[in-house]
């Protein structure tokens, strides 16, 4: 008997499941006085949010939240909680409602277990309240234009791309900022110990505190500090890829309001999330497996939490299980007589000499100890007014209380106070490097022993030398004697060095993913998946009067261009390749698939393509604006493009070009960005057409291609070393991004530039106006009266560090984006430009006629040496 009642009772629960599952209903919007039901979604409308009611993993099954979640993750995984502290009972109904007065609310029963408070503050409630979860993931309540709440501005524990970390200081009384709180534990959503925002007082660092109700920012209770923005990073957080992913800080520290934003190109794939035990950690969703993949983590060592060691003592980590070495700084000594065997450091060190500032008041008798590569200090002051490393020093050594300075293009100069708190080394080429003010007679001590290892180090070299000079010599008559028996041929294979070495290139544009191309299995795996569109060559010819003159919207480098209609209605634009391109039918499609994955709103779209026998023609979207070149050169049309348009389409062309040279992990190289490869929509946003080319027409996707028998590419917009010695890499699209800056601030085309001053290109024009001073004159006189010359002199002054002749010099496209993106940073100095290449078109022809580089003595090369000021 008691078999069958136990039987029966699972019948009716599986009964009962079945009937919840039938009736899980799956919303885009919620509208006043319909519930969202414990098994009902509300999903995004791309697909990769959802709300929905659930049970934590690990947890308690009877408790139930609702939640934000990423539908296409495979574990489980809620970025927002809205009712973490009040769950509901999965015992009896519940439900989220928007009521009739245009609130949300969680109800059990009649309980309000969770409620967002806005039916008294709208006036237009009861006028189409309605909730939605946005494709960024933000839950939010709207009466029709009207923003009412959202829950981005009331985060949980997690930072998604689209929410702001801010803090507000205008008003003293009442700072507002941004907090994100841990869960409890792994299974409990409720309020946790963990809480991470900005610090209060403006330093626009990150802190995590513990137990902090009052998160102030002394050090009790701080748990991590991110350090100080450094431009593209954090300086505790040396991971550049920050910015890459659209990290960035809105403000600076001078300013009462600032924000951290997170703008990635797919919102659906990083989050920030602070672990509930203190840990901040960075995940990536992977599109094949909807693993969650870790790309960053802190703290992870004891080094990384906040004041390990104490004041002025540094911290390293071990080789062992990241365990934490605790030394004073160089002229500091333990406080108390105890070396701290126990490991208990938090007394810090104590200087063992005071400094000749204090104790004599001569501001002479003080020197500064370096220390290379670390997180530098908490507490820090920012000079902003204080431009090179030598000012910053002075700035130190003239005030007795500055214990410590640091300079760098990225954090400015900063300075510190007696008590140097929180110094990590990084030890691995990471960190900044700090300063630490030390009397005279701490350095000179330190000196006798760096003679002596002087001496030790030139006796090394100098037998190393002798030493190597010997085997030269003798490797030397080895050859001769091969050379003569007439083996071992003459091996010249050049390997062009476009790659920028870490320690070459300018510490301010680097990044060590620079020289490293993202490996390529994203494209193999990938590119087996994307279906692209097939069309077939009728419909083609159909839809573009069989490729009638009269639809020729224009000549690209390999094929004309026509504007079509489908029989739908749809606007294309159709580039049918000529035949004589050359190329298989497998690297086509390979190349097809590959362009078809790229995919951003500054890049034209393509959307199909079309093979047969002879035929490759590409489908793309069509542009109602057609070109760049279309508006920037024609005379009647340039005062369209007033600053605002122009600016916007600049940075519309990084973004693309981001993209294409970072986000899109596969590395494209344009090859051929100019004015007439932009295309502007109805809206002018810029789309980068022609994409991918350089890919079809001949490359291997290295870093650099000598290309010998055809010119990819348009003279005026190829760096020299591209020019000259046929070598590109993402840096020569930097030069063209440049050129193409300039003739956008201009109005002028670089290949029609014949100043008055001398043969100039527009590079050296725009150099010598600049240089003297005189950069607005270079603003296309077209909207000259309503531009603010601060801006555009800033994009000018970008655009001349993206012309730098060697390639090593220009930034890269992250940077130009950060820079456009922020006007608080301090850009270096360009150096004179020296070459300027003016070839005509057959010049040109002989100069890629022949192997690379031994031609160039055919083209008319003028060298123009300009002085700096
Ligand atoms: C709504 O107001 C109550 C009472 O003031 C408060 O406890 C609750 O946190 C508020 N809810 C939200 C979502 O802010
Ligand atoms: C509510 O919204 C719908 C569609 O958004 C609209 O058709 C309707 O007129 C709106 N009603 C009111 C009262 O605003
Ligand atoms: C904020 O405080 C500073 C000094 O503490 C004071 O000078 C300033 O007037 C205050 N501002 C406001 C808005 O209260
Ligand atoms: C901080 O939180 C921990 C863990 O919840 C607790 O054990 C400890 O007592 C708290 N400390 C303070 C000072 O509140
Ligand atoms: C936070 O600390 C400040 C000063 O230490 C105090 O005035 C304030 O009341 C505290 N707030 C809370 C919520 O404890
Ligand atoms: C924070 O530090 C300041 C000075 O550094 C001190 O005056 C204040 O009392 C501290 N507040 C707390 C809550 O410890
Ligand atoms: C904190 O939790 C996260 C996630 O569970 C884990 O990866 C990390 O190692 C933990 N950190 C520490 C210091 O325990
Ligand atoms: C963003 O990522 C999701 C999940 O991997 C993917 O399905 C979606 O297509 C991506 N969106 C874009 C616009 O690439
Ligand atoms: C470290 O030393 C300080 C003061 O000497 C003491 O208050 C603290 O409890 C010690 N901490 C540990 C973990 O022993
Ligand atoms: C000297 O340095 C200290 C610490 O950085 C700073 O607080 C103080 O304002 C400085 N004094 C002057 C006169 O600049």
């Amino acid at each position: 008997m008691a078999h069958a009642g136990v039987t029966a009772a699972a019948l009716v629960l599986l009964l009962f499941l079945r009937v919840v599952d039938v009736d899980a209903a799956e919303f885009s919007a919620l509208s006043q006085g319909q519930s969202l039901g414990a098994a009902d979604t509300l999903v995004s409308p791309n697909g990769a949010f959802a709300l929905a009611f659930f049970s934590p993993l690990g947890g308690d099954p009877n408790r139930r939240y609702l939640g934000v979640k990423y539908a296409r993750a495979a574990e489980p995984t809620f970025p927002w909680v809205a009712n973490r502290d009040a769950p509901v009972s999965a015992a009896s109904p519940y439900s989220a409602t928007v009521t009739a007065s245009g609130e949300l609310q969680v109800l059990q029963a009649d309980r309000v277990a969770w409620r967002t408070n806005t039916s008294s503050s709208s006036s237009s409630s009861g006028n189409n309240v309605t909730l939605v979860v946005t494709d960024t993931g933000n839950l939010v309540l709207s009466s029709g234009e009207e923003r009412l709440w959202e829950g981005f501005h009331h985060p949980t524990d997690t930072f998604l791309p689209g929410m702001h970390i801010a803090l507000d200081r205008r008003d003293n009384s009442s700072i507002t900022r941004t907090l994100f709180t841990s869960w409890r534990s792994p299974g409990d959503p409720a309020t946790g110990d963990f809480t991470l925002g900005l610090d209060p007082q403006g330093s626009a660092q990150l802190y995590i505190w513990h137990n902090a109700t009052n998160a102030t920012s002394n050090s009790s209770g701080i748990y991590w500090r991110s350090g100080q923005w450094a431009n593209t990073n954090f300086v505790g957080v040396p991971w550049r890829s920050l910015y890459v992913y659209g990290f960035k800080l809105n403000g600076d520290p001078s300013q009462s309001v600032m924000s951290y934003t997170f703008n990635t190109y797919n919102t659906s794939l990083y989050r920030f999330k602070l672990h509930p035990n203190g840990t901040e950690a960075c995940y990536m969703l992977l599109d094949s497996t909807g693993e969650w993949e870790t790309v960053w983590a802190q703290p992870t060592v004891p080094c990384h939490k906040y004041n390990t060691c104490g004041a002025n003592a540094q911290c390293a980590t071990g080789d062992d299980h990241g365990q934490a070495t605790c030394a004073c700084l160089k002229g500091f000594e333990p406080k108390s007589a105890a070396e701290y065997g126990d490991g208990n450091w938090t007394q810090g060190c104590v200087r063992s000499a005071p400094l000749t500032c204090e104790e004599k008041d001569v501001k002479g008798g003080d020197g500064f100890a370096d220390l290379p590569g670390v997180k530098l200090p908490d507490f820090a002051a920012w000079g902003s007014t204080v431009g090179d490393e030598g000012a910053c020093r002075d700035l130190c050594l003239g005030n007795c209380s500055c214990g410590a300075y640091s300079y760098s293009s990225g954090t400015g100069c900063l300075t510190w106070g007696q008590d140097l708190l929180d110094i990590y080394e990084f030890g691995d080429g990471e960190g900044y490097d700090l300063h630490v003010k030390v009397p005279a007679s701490v350095l000179e001590t330190g000196s006798k022993a760096k003679r002596w290892t002087t001496v030790i180090v030139i006796v090394v070299i100098v037998v190393v030398v002798v030493l190597a000079a010997f085997s030269v010599l003798l490797c030397k008559c080895r050859r001769r004697i091969k050379e003569k028996i007439g083996i071992g041929g003459r091996q010249h294979k050049r390997t062009p060095s476009l790659l920028c070495p870490a320690r070459e290139a300018r510490q301010d544009f680097s990044g060590p993913t620079t020289t490293q191309p993202d490996p390529p299995e994203d494209v193999e795996n990938g590119g087996k998946k994307c279906e692209l569109p097939l069309f077939s060559f009728e419909t083609l010819a159909a839809a573009t009067g069989d490729f009638s003159g009269a639809n020729k919207l224009g000549e690209g480098g390999f094929g004309h261009v026509y504007k079509g209609t489908l029989p739908t209605g749809e606007e294309i634009a159709v580039k049918r390749l000529s035949r004589s391109s050359g190329q298989g039918l497998e690297e086509f499609k390979n190349e097809v698939i590959l362009i078809a994955k790229l995919q951003h709103r500054n890049l034209v779209k393509l959307l199909g393509c079309c093979i047969q026998g002879e035929e490759k023609i590409l489908v793309y979207e069509y542009m109602p604006n057609k070109s760049l070149d279309a508006f920037l050169f024609d005379p009647a049309r340039r005062s369209l493009l007033d600053w605002n348009t122009r600016l916007h389409v600049i940075e519309g062309i990084a973004r693309g070009l981001l993209y294409l040279h970072r986000d899109s992990r596969l590395r494209v190289v344009h090859r051929d960005l100019k004015a007439s490869n932009i295309l502007l929509d109805r809206d002018m946003n810029p789309k980068i057409s022609d994409f991918g080319m350089a890919r079809i027409f001949g490359g291997d996707d290295q870093n650099q291609v000598v290309n010998t028998n055809r010119v990819v590419g348009t003279l005026g917009y190829m760096s020299p070393e591209y020019a000259m010695e046929g070598l590109f890499s993402v840096r020569s699209d930097m030069y063209s991004f440049g050129i193409l800056v300039l003739e956008i601030i201009s109005g002028q085309k670089n290949s029609s530039f014949h100043h008055m001053e001398g043969s100039l290109n527009i590079v050296g024009y725009a150099w010598q106006l600049w240089n003297a001073g005189r950069g607005e004159e270079l603003i296309d006189p077209a909207i000259q009266a309503a531009c603010p010359a601060r801006e555009a002199l800033r994009c000018l002054h970008l655009a001349l560090l993206c012309v730098q002749d060697h390639a090593c010099d220009r930034p890269d496209i992250p940077y130009v984006v950060m820079a456009l993106g922020s006007d608080s940073a301090v850009l270096p100095m360009p150096r004179p430009p020296t070459f300027t290449l003016q070839c005509t078109s057959s010049e040109r022809e002989a100069l890629f006629r022949d192997k690379a580089h031994e031609s160039y003595s055919a083209c008319d090369l003028t060298v123009t040496v300009l002085h700096g000021r």
